[in-house]
Parts: C-alpha cells; sequence; structure tokens
C-alpha cells in the first residue's frame, strides 16, 4: 500500500525524507515521488519504479528544503506511471495520499465544471483542487483542507503542503498516519519502521484528526475545526529491529528471530506458581455468558484463527466462527449481544478487518484484537487488545507474525479455560511448560536451514504444489502454500488432506509436489493414506512431520523432521521449515522476496 513521509523542521528534509520513505518500501508500491519547499517555490519529483530511480535524480539535484512530503504509491485508480505518482498538485497546493476516495468520480466532474483541469487518472487529484476550490471561495487554507476532507468519502491518510503559507497538514480517516515527535522537529509516516531512528515519540493521529505543522508548532484539530488532546507515546523498538542485520532479506532475518518473539509474546504473562495466564490491561466480557467466540481476519493471520478454533473447541468446547473479514462483513453474520469476536492483524491497519470489528460492535458482540503494532487502529478500537510484540514485521511475507499470533491464541485458550472454571491450575501449569520450550524447539529447526535450502534446489523448477494437512495442519498447509506462491510466484495451492481424493488428486503426477504437514498425531494414520494415495500416482511427497521413523518417512521424495509438541503448538514447529522451504526457493528464483510483486505490507482498503 502507499506509504507516506513528511517532515518539518531545521534540517534539510530531502535526505531524511528519501531515507524514511526507503524504509517504507516493505508495503509494496510501483512508483515514488517527493516535494521540497525551499526558500522559493515547492519542487516536485516523481517516478515510476523503486525509491533508488528517485533518489538517482535528487543526488545530482542538491534540493533545498527544510518542509518536505515524499510518497511511494500502490496503483488503485490508474496505472503505475509518473504522471499518476504522487504528490498531485493544484495551484500552490500539494498532496501525497494513501487509501481510496469512493466518490472521486462525481468530485471530479463537480470541479472539472468549475473550470479545473486534472492531469492524472488518480482519485487523489481531486484532493489538491477540492481545497483549492474552497480557498478560491475565501476560505483559509486550513479551513479549506478541513472542508474538502469533509466531503471526501472512503479512506484516506494525506499529507498536504501549502507553498505560500509553508504549512503541512497531516490528516486520517480509516488509514494510518502517525507523527513523529523530534527535538524542534516533526516527521509524519504511514508507519513507526520509517522514522523509528529518528525518534521513539509518536502521535498516533485518530480518524478525522488534521495535524497543521507551521513554523514549528504543532496544532491538532479535527475536521469539525475543534482542538483535540492526543497522548505522545514513546515506542521501544530499536532501530536494529527495523534493520536486517546481516541477513540477506527482512523474511529471512524474521523467521530467525521468531524463537526471541515468542519468548517474548510470553513475557510477563505467564504465572507458573498459580498456573494461570494474564494479560495486562485486558478485561475480558462475562465469559461464562459467550455463547459464541468469533476469529475474524485476513491471510495469515486468518490462518492463525483457524488454529485458535481447533485451540478454544478441543479445550474449552466453545463453539469458534472463523471468517476472512472481507467475507463476514458482508454476509450478515448471525451474531448475538455478548458473542466475544476476535479480530486479528499483525498491522492493526488491515481495513477488511477493521470494517469487520465495527460490524461485529454494532452487533452487540464484545471485540478483542491480537494486533502486533502498538497504535494501530484495531488496537485503539478494541474493547481489549493483546499485543503478539513480534517486533516489527517488515517483510511482506508474514512469519514471526503468524507464531507469536498461535502463542498468544494458546495463552488465550489457558486465560479463558481458567476463567471459566475448565481448565485447572494443574492443567495450565503443564501447558505452561510445553509452550515454554517451544523457543528452544523452535531454534532446532531453524537449525535444518542449510538442508531446507538444498531440498529448495530441488524443487525450484517445479510449476505447482499441492499442500496438505488434516485437522490443526490444515491451516498450517494453508499458511505453507500462501508462502511459496507470494514470494515465489509458484502455484501452491492447500487442501485437507481428506478432500485431496473429491478432486486435486486428478492434479497429481510426477511434476506436482505434494507437501504433507503430518505430525504424529491423532489424524496420523489417515494421512499417511493420502499420502500413499499420492504416491501411487508419482507425486514427490514431502513430509514435514515429528516422527522421522515411520516407513512412510523412509518412501517420501524428503523429510523434514521437526520436534515434537502438545498438538495445539505443533503448527508452530511445522510452518518454520515451510517458511525457510518457501524464502529458499524465491531467493534462488531471484525474486524481490520481501517486496513480491503486486503484494503490500498493510492492505488499508477493501
Ligand atoms: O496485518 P494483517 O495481519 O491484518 O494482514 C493480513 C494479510 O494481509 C497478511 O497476512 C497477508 O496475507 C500476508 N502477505 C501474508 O504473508
Amino acid at each position: 500500500m502507499c506509504g507516506i513521509v513528511g517532515y518539518e523542521g531545521t534540517r534539510e528534509a530531502c535526505d531524511i525524507l528519501i531515507d524514511a520513505l526507503s524504509r517504507l518500501e516493505y508495503r509494496g508500491y510501483d512508483s515514488a515521488g517527493i516535494a521540497l519547499l525551499g526558500q522559493g517555490a515547492i519542487h516536485i519529483e516523481r517516478r515510476k519504479g523503486k525509491v533508488e530511480e528517485l533518489r538517482k535524480i535528487l543526488d545530482g539535484a542538491s534540493l533545498k528544503g527544510s518542509i518536505g512530503l515524499a510518497h511511494t504509491r500502490w496503483a488503485t485508480h490508474g496505472a503505475p506511471s509518473e504522471k499518476n505518482a504522487h504528490p498531485h498538485r493544484a495551484g500552490d497546493v500539494v498532496v501525497v495520499h494513501n487509501g481510496i476516495i469512493e466518490n472521486y468520480l462525481a468530485l471530479k466532474e463537480r470541479l472539472k465544471k468549475g473550470g479545473h483541469v486534472f492531469v492524472s487518472d488518480t482519485d487523489t487529484e481531486v484532493i489538491p483542487h477540492l481545497i483549492t476550490d474552497y480557498a478560491q471561495k475565501g476560505g483559509s487554507f486550513v479551513d479549506s483542507v478541513r472542508l474538502a476532507l469533509k466531503e471526501l468519502k472512503g479512506s484516506w491518510a494525506v499529507g498536504i503542503l501549502k507553498e505560500s503559507e509553508r504549512t503541512l497538514v497531516a490528516a486520517k480517516n480509516e488509514s494510518p498516519l502517525i507523527v513523529g515527535v523530534g527535538d524542534g522537529e516533526y516527521f509524519i509516516a504511514s508507519d513507526i519502521p520509517a522514522i523509528i531512528n529518528r525518534t521513539d515519540r509518536f502521535i498516533f493521529l485518530e480518524d478525522n484528526d488534521m495535524a497543521i505543522f507551521r513554523g514549528r508548532d504543532m496544532r491538532i484539530i479535527n475536521v469539525e475545526g475543534e482542538d483535540v488532546v492526543r497522548e505522545v507515546r514513546q515506542v521501544r523498538w530499536s532501530t536494529e529491529m527495523a534493520e536486517k542485520g546481516g541477513y540477506s532479506h527482512f523474511m529471512l532475518k524474521e523467521i530467525f528471530e521468531q524463537p526471541r518473539a515468542i519468548s517474548d509474546t510470553l513475557l510477563g504473562r505467564t504465572r507458573e506458581e498459580e498456573g494461570d495466564v494474564e494479560f495486562e490491561g485486558v478485561v475480558l466480557p462475562d465469559l461464562a455468558a459467550v455463547r459464541k467466540i468469533w476469529m475474524v481476519a485476513c491471510g495469515t493471520s486468518h490462518h492463525a484463527c483457524m488454529i485458535g478454533k481447533h485451540m478454544i473447541e478441543t479445550n474449552l468446547r466453545i463453539p469458534v466462527e472463523t471468517d476472512m473479514a472481507s467475507e463476514f462483513r458482508y454476509r450478515n453474520p448471525i451474531m448475538l449481544p455478548g458473542d466475544l469476536f476476535i479480530a486479528v492483524s499483525q498491522s492493526g491497519e488491515t481495513a477488511d478487518t477493521i470494517a469487520a470489528m465495527r460490524e461485529a460492535r454494532s452487533r452487540g458482540a464484545s471485540t478483542l484484537s491480537v494486533c502486533n503494532v502498538l497504535g494501530s487502529t484495531l488496537a485503539r478500537e478494541a474493547d481489549n487488545v493483546i499485543f503478539t510484540h513480534a517486533g516489527p514485521e517488515i517483510g511482506v511475507a508474514s512469519t514471526k507474525a503468524f507464531t507469536t499470533q498461535i502463542s498468544v491464541m494458546f495463552l488465550l485458550t489457558l486465560h479463558i479455560g481458567r476463567r471459566l472454571g475448565i481448565l485447572g491450575r494443574h492443567d495450565v501449569r503443564e501447558r505452561l511448560r510445553e509452550i515454554r520450550a517451544i523457543p528452544r524447539k523452535v531454534r532446532s529447526v531453524l537449525d535444518a536451514a542449510p538442508s531446507i535450502r538444498a531440498a529448495a534446489g530441488r524443487y525450484m523448477s517445479f510449476r505447482d504444489f499441492l499442500f496438505l494437512g488434516r485437522g490443526i495442519n490444515f491451516p498450517t498447509a494453508l499458511e505453507g502454500a500462501l508462502k511459496l506462491k507470494e514470494i515465489s510466484y509458484i502455484h501452491a495451492e492447500a487442501y485437507a488432506a481428506g478432500e485431496m481424493k473429491h478432486g486435486p488428486i486428478a492434479l497429481i503426477d510426477d511434476g506436482m509436489p505434494v507437501v504433507c504437514v503430518s505430525p504424529a498425531d491423532r489424524t496420523y494414520k489417515k494421512t499417511c493414506g493420502n499420502m500413499e494415495e499420492a504416491m501411487a500416482r508419482k507425486g514427490n511427497i514431502i513430509l514435514i512431520s515429528d516422527d522421522g521413523t515411520h516407513e512412510m518417512a523412509a518412501r517420501a521424495a524428503e523429510v523434514i523432521t521437526v520436534p515434537s509438541a502438545a498438538y495445539e503448538l505443533q503448527p508452530i514447529l511445522s510452518i518454520v521449515p515451510l517458511q525457510l522451504l518457501a524464502y529458499y526457493i524465491a531467493d534462488l528464483l531471484g525474486t524481490d522476496v520481501d517486496q513480491p510483486r503486486n503484494l503490500a505490507k498493510s492492505v488499508t482498503v477493501e
């Protein structure tokens, strides 16, 4: 998705903005641009392609200016091109935008009739025109911005620069935007990693906020013109956490960070002595009255929900319904007041998930979000929030967010189980011992990385993969297939192993590797049967299991053995080799692993 950065201070803005923009590259984009206001006019440069292309033209230009905006664009309206790249300008107003203006066509028609001339195919371009239109009617700059924003329908985070008044405005509605507070300087950004090397103090703007920066002063008002007060919060992510630290890609670094990330998820929450789990500040509603739990998310986070469903239903016998957020919202779900709705999201900014949570709230559910990003919309809007504490996840392909989400769900199951008296102190103590061992076990899976890299070399030229798993291993299979297709562009699909014979078996031959996620749990024998069926059709089996001695292991084309864990925690151990397999295949194929084509890290449009 688009990335916004801005600066207002005393230093030269150009390098600061380009550095911040390059730290947002992980969000996914197709063009980049910058606007700098020096002593005279605003200077704009835009390029199709990477930030590096923009940097090249700026290097020779030695542009001066201590106020500016920069942007990476992920095309929604209009092809990726220089003319559609941001910033967009009308008169002396320049705008960068993330989101979608749903009523842009109507606005554009009206503005055109009023004499405004448009030069791009974007929805964004209506914003500077609308602002200048209000200004031409006599409004002050701030009032013109306010009135323009009030007319927009859809989602937006915008940075707006007014040449003649040397004023910068940052405003948002349903798209993230933060303000970084420095010493005598301010930064704006779509996400914390962009400016974490500049400051650790942040203001998380709320919907309809407008932060106005003028001559080193900042004031926040809402679109009604009323002053609002927003807390400055400290974020303890180090710069190193948001950098590659010697790894060739963020994704690989993040895969290897999982033991630490899971330990951080557990930190301060487990009470071994009492056999209990506490989440600071979380007060769940009357759990005995909860008839159903809903777990809703997108992509990888949705797969984590599917695992959470197994945990809660198996251990607590409370019905759990999972759904993709984009489906949930439009299917008129039958929720009962008091149901518990859990929204799961790494970024906390996924538009579909936010919309689903709002829908659930309007139907009387109590809301809990499981998020990684402090200050994100889902974290702020939910009645309760549990942070995964995975640290910044920069690679577009989600890895440590997934395993920490599963860890949170395990802890949540124990927490609810104790409150309802379903799990006893001894039970929980035992389970806590199991999850405490997980970081060490993940480390031992990571030790097998060289052999997984070798296997990747043997499979990188196949064009189709089938992933199979049963029960709690099915979401792991879905996640393994998602990882492979996202970053290597190889077609991969996942099926519940028992479903294979109902259709996908027709595809199996020696050109289609079959990845079986099959630990020695209660579904093991059945999945072995499915592997037999695949092998009978010349399918090459890649077996991920904690049982390396089974005769199936001897007959599989590849075996990746992982340690054993409790049934509910085995997915954490099974997914790590699949993350590595996908990573190494993509790396060998030479794809853009951290910023795969067409994908965005945080999907802030519906
Ligand atoms: O930030 P979220 O967890 O809400 O993001 C949800 C999906 O967009 C995300 O998991 C996506 O599927 C990833 N690219 C998966 O690797």
